[in-house]
């Protein structure tokens, strides 16, 4: 008796539905009856014009935000970015030449704001290259000190060529590069170095 009561017990449990899988059916039904379902179509509509309420302003706030960054004066003849003095102004290459001589080594604001030695040829011309100045051990700024004629990083101690090429640790790499050039309205071009390092003649590692 006993056995046989069981027995019906576990056939109508067997029978019902488990709870967990009746309740989504059941809240569905109930929404598609009072029409808070949509069919798919309206919901691709909804999502597009959700996504174009949200997106558009949205990418015109990134565009200020980006433009923010650019540099009034970037671009140029020849492209890249018009390298600045301690003031702020365009570097502008006769007038700079004028006052830095031969083999000078002096720091400009360059690209992504970097501060870059600007080199003065021993013809007394732009160097066609920029050297970052941030040490690649800790990014302490490196001076140059003309009387040894290379960078010595007053962090850790490491010194680089008047090239920008490592000499001594514990800096693990040179100095990055950048392109120099002089415009046809005189300013002082700086871009970005992507070719192999003449000092190493191996790929640049900061690309
Ligand atoms: S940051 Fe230049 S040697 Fe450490």
């Amino acid at each position: 008796m006993a056995f046989a009561l069981s027995n019906k017990l576990s056939l109508r449990q067997a029978a019902r539905p488990a709870p967990a899988a009746r309740r989504p059916v059941a809240v569905v039904r109930a929404a598609a009856a009072a029409g808070e379902v949509p069919d798919m179509n309206k919901r691709n509509i909804m999502n597009l014009i959700l996504l174009g309420g949200v997106g558009a302003p949205a990418s015109g706030m990134l565009g200020a935000y980006a433009l923010f960054f650019v540099p009034k004066s970037a671009g140029g003849s020849g492209g890249g970015q018009v390298a600045k003095d301690a003031l702020g102004n365009d570097v502008k290459s006769n007038a700079w030449l004028a006052t830095h001589g031969k083999g000078d080594h002096s720091l400009v604001q360059g690209l992504k704001g970097d501060p870059t030695y600007l080199v003065v040829t021993a013809e007394g011309k732009v160097e066609n290259y920029g050297i970052n100045a941030v040490c690649t051990h800790l990014g302490c700024v490196v001076p140059w000190v003309a009387a040894e004629n290379k960078f010595k990083c007053p962090c850790h101690g490491s010194q680089y060529d008047s090239t920008g090429k490592k000499i001594r640790g514990p800096a693990p790499l040179s100095l990055a590069l950048a392109h120099a050039n002089v415009d046809d309205a005189d300013n002082v071009l700086l871009s970005a170095w992507t070719e192999t390092d003449f000092r190493t003649g191996e790929k640049p590692w900061w690309k």
